[in-house]
């Protein structure tokens, strides 16, 4: 960067700083983005979840699917909020997410609650990574502090989407590789696998294992043969693949290392999840073992990970906008600095 643009980022950023309260203009994220102007936006976001969670014990798992899917695709900008328009065609529809995502409800209520307590201060992409935290250790998993700080960006991109969403049934290699494509490490890709211990899973997404795995009417030899016939049961040959089942069968909706101990049994639902254990050579494995033994290691490491994933290709600053609702750019979205209009000064 040239000393002229660095002088100006002070001049600017200082003023910024005031005006947003704690932008920083070097673009870093700070846990204490919003101390001054919402300073109760976690328990805000905590409360509209717990309210959720009453109803819909997947929530949890839906929402951090959300934050994942948003940061994979153009960085942690909120993209995957966005509804189809004239001129945005919504990563919502996109094949790795198309009748899959949900919890766009769920976050609409979380902004309305933060829109009535701070308006037009907390973007979309940070009610994803506060949301992820939250419904993490309601569930029984670690706490961390967020870093903040994200705005939202005002273009969508399916076909990014469709190119770089892990799918459940590519191979470890492949999704190392697009997890690598995003700054992301071997030792991300398992530990961000371990979300997993919560939520659900269709059909669809593993039904290939089940019946007809390479063509010759079998099934995938990794997969435990006693939960080969309990998933027979839930996913009929030829059937919908719109049936549901837990993607930890152990504790389906507690935040814990059961995930990986499953896989240490081949009871692994998706070929994505038990490919890191049963991919002979891969140096996967070793860190399976690790949290299957230890919990504490896997918390950490998951911890680490998620604040890595949440700081891809973030805006800050001037850049993107404070989305006033979620789904849409703002009307008045001609420069990058909209959310300035409604901040609460
Ligand atoms: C921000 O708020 C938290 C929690 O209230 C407090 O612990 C921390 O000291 C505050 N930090 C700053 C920089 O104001
Ligand atoms: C923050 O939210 C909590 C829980 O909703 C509430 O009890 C508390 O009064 C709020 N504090 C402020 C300063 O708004
Ligand atoms: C998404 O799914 C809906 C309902 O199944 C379908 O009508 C629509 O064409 C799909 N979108 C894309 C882009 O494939
Ligand atoms: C869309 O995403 C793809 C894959 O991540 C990327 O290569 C492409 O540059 C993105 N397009 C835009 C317009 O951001
Ligand atoms: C992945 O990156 C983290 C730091 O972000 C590092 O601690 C870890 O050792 C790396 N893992 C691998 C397998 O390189
Ligand atoms: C299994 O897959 C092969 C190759 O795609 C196909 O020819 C065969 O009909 C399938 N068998 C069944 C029972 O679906
Ligand atoms: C599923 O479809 C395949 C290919 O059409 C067929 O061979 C098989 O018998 C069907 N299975 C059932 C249970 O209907
Ligand atoms: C299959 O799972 C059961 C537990 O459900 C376990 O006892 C058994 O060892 C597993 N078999 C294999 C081959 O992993
Ligand atoms: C479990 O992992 C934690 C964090 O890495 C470490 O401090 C602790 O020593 C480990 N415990 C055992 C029994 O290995
Ligand atoms: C297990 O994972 C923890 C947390 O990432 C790490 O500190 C530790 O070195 C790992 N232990 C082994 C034996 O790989
Ligand atoms: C976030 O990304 C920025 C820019 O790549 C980098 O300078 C910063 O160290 C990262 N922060 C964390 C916590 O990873
Ligand atoms: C976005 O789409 C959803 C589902 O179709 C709809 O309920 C919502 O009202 C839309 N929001 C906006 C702002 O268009």
């Amino acid at each position: 960067m040239s000393s002229s643009s660095s002088s100006y980022c002070t001049v600017i950023g200082l003023f910024l700083a005031f005006l947003l309260g704690g932008s920083s203009c070097n673009g870093q994220l700070t846990p204490t983005f919003y101390n001054e102007t919402c300073s109760n936006v976690t328990s805000i976001v905590r409360g509209v979840i717990e309210q959720a969670l009453l109803t819909d014990t997947r929530i949890g798992a839906s929402l951090i699917r959300l934050h994942f899917h948003d940061c994979f695709v153009n960085g942690c900008d909120g993209s995957i909020l966005l509804n189809n328009t004239d001129t945005i065609e919504s990563e919502k529809e996109a094949a790795p997410n198309n009748n899959s995502v949900r919890g766009f409800g769920v976050v609409d209520d979380i902004k309305t609650a933060l829109e009535s307590a701070c308006p037009g201060i907390v973007s979309c992409a940070d009610i994803l990574a506060i949301a992820s935290e939250a419904s993490v250790s309601l569930a029984g998993g670690p706490s961390w502090d967020v870093l903040l700080g994200r705005r939202d960006g005002t273009t969508a991109n399916r076909s990014g989407a469709n190119l770089a969403l892990p799918g459940p049934s590519e191979t470890i290699a492949a999704i190392k590789l697009k997890f690598s494509n995003v700054g992301l490490n071997t030792t991300d890709v398992v530990a961000l696998s371990g979300a997993h211990t919560f939520g659900r899973a269709r059909c669809l997404t593993f039904g290939n294992r089940l019946y007809n795995f390479t063509g010759v009417g079998d099934s995938d030899p990794t997969l435990n043969s006693t939960y080969l016939e309990t998933l027979k049961g839930i996913c009929a040959e030829n059937g919908t693949g719109t049936d549901l089942t837990n993607l930890d069968l152990t504790t389906p909706d507690a935040f814990d290392n059961k995930y990986y101990s499953n896989l240490q049994v081949n009871e692994g639902l998706l070929q994505s999840d038990q490919e890191l254990f049963s991919t002979t050579g891969e140096d996967t494995i070793d860190i399976v073992n690790n949290y299957s033994a230890n919990q504490t290691a896997f918390f950490a490491s998951f911890v680490a990970s998620m604040i890595k994933m949440g700081n891809i290709s973030v805006l800050t600053g001037t850049q993107g906008e404070i989305r006033l609702n979620c789904a849409a750019v703002n009307a008045n979205a001609t420069s990058g600095s909209d959310g300035l209009l409604h901040s609460s000064i």
